[in-house]
């Protein structure tokens, strides 16, 4: 005893009580700390135990979306388990702390977010004189409106290839009412905004798809073609006119290419940006898809990819999301023509290397422009 007294300047018998103090308020922070992740816990028991109720083939069913989705219509009983557990996750989903609605993601992306939102700025008769021979459905948010402005001067340009009618729209969801009201003064400039009343946030990018696609289903759906792109994408839209798309003319029935990747797998580490749970998608493998920073297709293939999303269960990655829908209506994707068209890498710029690209991801707003500029006064010089 008289050896830890050296150690300890206060009676021996205070300072055990001071270490277990201590120790409890440790641990009860730590706990306070861990609760969200207690209730996640809880989350993944209740998901344990509907699995022992043998229903885990149902599960799988809904957890992953195959095309015999209509069958289970039957046991209500069992669809009626799986509800009392996404109610259980939608608590999660709604619960207050502080005041402030937390999202204790991923789970967002279980819930079926489909359904139809309204259309906060639309752009009914764009397609109404001339029918369209290219549709570009840019994906932007509020604040990247020096990325629209160089688009619009760039390869957004409706007027790139004279007698050719393109379509430039770019697709938004709603923040705040400031951002909201420069975006309508933008709107009645330009006139080629769309916006739906969704959360405009990356793990709703799926849905702003869907808004271009549902645009182009209702307003447009004799457009020859339609590409899906974002704003921090270079396009060579005359090579993408004049070479890759005008030669398929007339379109053959479905239409879909793009940087195609096979066999890619779910990010399972939560790090990821792109992390998604085995509980959201189980499977090892996504199916082939395209990547989102550039895809084209026939405008006829809009309206199948929306009718398909009524069945296919909602995923934030918004080209597997459309890989998946396609596969439902039994479509699939062709690789380019030729390789190194559609790039999800930046490429080093030179004309003669962008004269004969179609997309390059990475680019600054005013780099679109020198690079477009570079491109128009010499192209010329490239060989074909
Ligand atoms: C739940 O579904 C499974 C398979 O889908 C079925 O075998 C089982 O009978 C169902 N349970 C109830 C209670 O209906
Ligand atoms: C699910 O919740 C409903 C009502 O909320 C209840 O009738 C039903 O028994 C619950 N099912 C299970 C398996 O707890
Ligand atoms: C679009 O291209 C046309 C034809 O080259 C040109 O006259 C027009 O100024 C361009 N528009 C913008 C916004 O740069
Ligand atoms: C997506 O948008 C809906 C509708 O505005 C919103 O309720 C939801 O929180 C958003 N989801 C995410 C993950 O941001
Ligand atoms: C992330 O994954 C690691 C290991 O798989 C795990 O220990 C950790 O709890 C996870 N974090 C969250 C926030 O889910
Ligand atoms: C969409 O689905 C409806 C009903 O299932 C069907 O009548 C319609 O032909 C479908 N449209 C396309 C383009 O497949
Ligand atoms: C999503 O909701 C719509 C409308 O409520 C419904 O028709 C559809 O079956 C649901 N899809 C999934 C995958 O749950």
């Amino acid at each position: 005893m008289t050896r830890y007294r050296r150690y300890f300047p206060i009676p021996w018998r205070c300072s055990k009580m001071c270490i277990f103090l201590i120790g409890s308020f440790c641990f009860l922070g730590i706990y306070l700390f861990f609760i969200p992740m207690t209730f996640n816990y809880f989350a993944v028991l209740a998901k344990i135990k509907v699995k022992e109720n043998a229903v885990l083939s149902l599960m799988e069913r809904f957890a992953y979306p195959v095309k015999g989705y209509n069958k289970p219509e039957t046991a209500k009983e069992n669809i009626s388990v799986r509800s009392n557990v996404s109610s259980f996750r939608q608590y999660l989903l709604n619960r207050k702390v502080g005041g402030r609605t937390v999202n204790v993601a991923p789970f967002a992306s279980e819930l079926n977010d489909t359904q139809p939102f309204r259309f906060v700025i639309n752009e009914r008769d764009k397609c109404n004189e001339k029918t369209p021979f290219l549709i570009l459905l840019i994906a932007t948010k509020a604040v990247e409106k020096q990325h629209r402005e160089a688009i619009r001067k760039t390869w957004g340009n409706e007027s790139v290839i004279p007698g050719i009618k393109v379509v430039r729209l770019f697709m938004l969801g709603v923040n705040n009412k400031e951002q909201n009201e420069a975006l309508l003064r933008e709107s009645s400039q330009y006139h080629d905004i769309i916006q739906q009343d969704f959360l405009d946030t990356y793990k709703n990018l799926t849905l702003k798809t869907l808004m271009g696609l549902k645009w182009v289903a209702t307003y447009c759906g004799v457009a020859n073609f339609v590409m899906k792109t974002d704003t921090d994408v270079f396009v060579n839209t005359e090579y993408l006119i004049q070479r890759l798309l005008k030669p398929l003319m007339p379109p053959s029935q479905y239409y879909f290419t793009g940087y195609l990747v096979r066999n890619a797998q779910p990010h399972r580490n939560n790090d990821s940006k792109w992390y998604v749970p085995k509980e959201v998608y189980s499977a090892e493998h996504y199916p082939d898809f395209c990547s989102g920073t550039g895809y084209v297709f026939s405008g006829n293939l809009a309206a199948k990819i929306v009718n398909a999303s009524l069945k296919v269960k909602y995923i934030y990655l918004e080209d597997i999301y459309v890989a998946h829908c396609l596969d439902q209506e039994g479509i699939d994707m062709v690789p380019p023509p030729y390789n190194y068209l559609f790039n999800i890498y930046k490429v080093p710029f030179s004309p003669c290397t962008y004269n004969r690209l179609i997309t390059s991801h990475g680019i600054y707003p005013n780099e679109q422009i020198t690079y477009w500029e570079t491109l128009q006064n010499n192209k010329h010089m490239c060989g074909q």
